[in-house]
């Protein structure tokens, strides 16, 4: 048996944007590139963890060594979530689209004389609330983040408490920090109560101190 503070703890990572057709050969698509969700996948199973990893298409492989579950759009992700429950602690690091495309056609769309096609959208499952306000067999933790482009703390802050999750790890993902896609990230926790500002650092490091207060928090 592997040892570690998180040995025996079952923990769920979201990670990945989701892409949500619009036909055929088209989606919908965000910039995520799963480095961050990746990064923590592979520091909580160095502290031992059994790591569930749900994955849309993302840039950077799943991390080695761990179940990987790899879906495309949001409601297979809140589908393969609902099947990898129980868990000791779930952090939901994917940015899932907050909308689908209603009906996706199942053929290619085509340019006419007419116009433009006309999308109609729909809101897609928040996998993060759902699970948060679970009333039975809720993960003991339940970690979001918040990628905000201006006033991070105050939108955060709302998110936790309009989502009911435990803890939000908050970003500035505005362009000009390069945060997304890029390999340093510079976050608050924010719980119920608390902010502690992190200096910016690597996004493996982030992962490492995040995974340290999951373990602190799990034991
Ligand atoms: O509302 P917003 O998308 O900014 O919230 C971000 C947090 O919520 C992230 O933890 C993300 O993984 C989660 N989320 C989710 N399902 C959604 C939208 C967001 O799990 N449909």
């Amino acid at each position: 048996l592997g040892g570690g503070p998180l040995a025996g703890k079952r923990v769920l990572v979201t990670s990945g944007p989701t892409h949500e057709p619009i036909d055929p050969v088209r989606y919908i698509a965000n910039r995520s590139s799963g480095a961050q969700g990746t990064s923590l996948g592979v520091a909580l199973a160095a502290l031992g963890a059994e790591v569930v990893f749900v994955t849309g298409p993302a840039d950077v492989p799943p991390p080695a060594g761990v179940q990987v579950i790899k879906v495309q759009t949001a409601q297979q992700m809140l589908a393969a979530v609902q099947t990898a429950l129980p868990c000791d602690a779930a952090i939901f690091a994917a940015a899932v689209a907050d909308w689908r495309v209603a009906t996706a056609s199942d053929r290619k769309l085509k340019k006419t004389k007419d116009g433009m096609p006309e999308l109609e959208f729909v809101e897609n499952p928040d996998i993060l609330a759902t699970v948060s306000q679970m009333t039975t067999g809720r993960p003991g933790l339940v970690v979001g983040f918040a990628a905000e482009t201006n006033d991070v703390i105050e939108n955060a802050t709302a998110k936790l408490q309009r989502k009911g999750c435990d803890w939000i790890v908050a970003n500035d993902v505005s362009p000009e920090t390069g945060i997304m896609g890029g390999s340093e990230n510079a976050v608050h926790l924010i719980w119920d109560g608390g902010v502690e500002d992190w200096p910016r650092m690597g996004k493996d490091a982030v992962a490492q101190q995040l995974a340290g207060r999951i373990a602190a928090a799990l034991n």
